[in-house]
């Protein structure tokens, strides 16, 4: 079960739904990611790749963005769906953006969406992590 109002079936249909709109010609393999934020809505984002390959974006960084531009600012909960059988964990670089944003139980699920939906805390994704809190301020 998710917290609150907004379901896991929903962050699962918003991934879905972004997940659509990929651009990922290079790939082939579209991803889309849906946060449930501190405030209350959902934000989606999906991959976007470029002809200079290193400079695509990940599902869950537009997602990020989407979420801080509109609004939010702290992630609850997180949905990645991808194609396939395997559930599509967040690459090590967006663990990293994820972790900037979301406390360390906050559930990530990762979702194949031919197989079984997979969920883990940001602690498990990554462990003894550096963050904000860190740095003089
Ligand atoms: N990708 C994501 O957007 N999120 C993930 O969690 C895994 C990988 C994208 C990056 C690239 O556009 C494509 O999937 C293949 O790696």
């Amino acid at each position: 079960m998710s917290m609150g109002a907004v379901s896991d079936a929903e962050l699962f249909a918003a991934a879905e739904a972004v997940r659509a709109r990929a651009y990922a010609p290079y790939s082939r393999f579209a991803v889309g990611a849906a946060i449930l934020a501190d405030d209350g809505r959902v934000y989606a984002g999906c991959n976007i790749e470029n002809a200079a390959y290193p400079i695509g974006n990940c599902a869950e960084a537009s997602a990020i963005a989407a979420m801080i531009a509109g609004g939010g600012r702290r992630i609850r909960r997180l949905y990645v769906t991808g194609p396939g059988r395997a559930p599509v964990t967040p690459c090590g670089g967006c663990r990293q953006r994820i972790r900037e944003f979301a406390d360390q139980d906050v559930v990530v699920i990762s979702h194949g969406v031919e197989g079984s939906p997979l969920s883990q805390t940001v602690a498990e994704l990554l462990p003894h992590s550096f963050g904000p809190e860190y740095l003089p301020r």
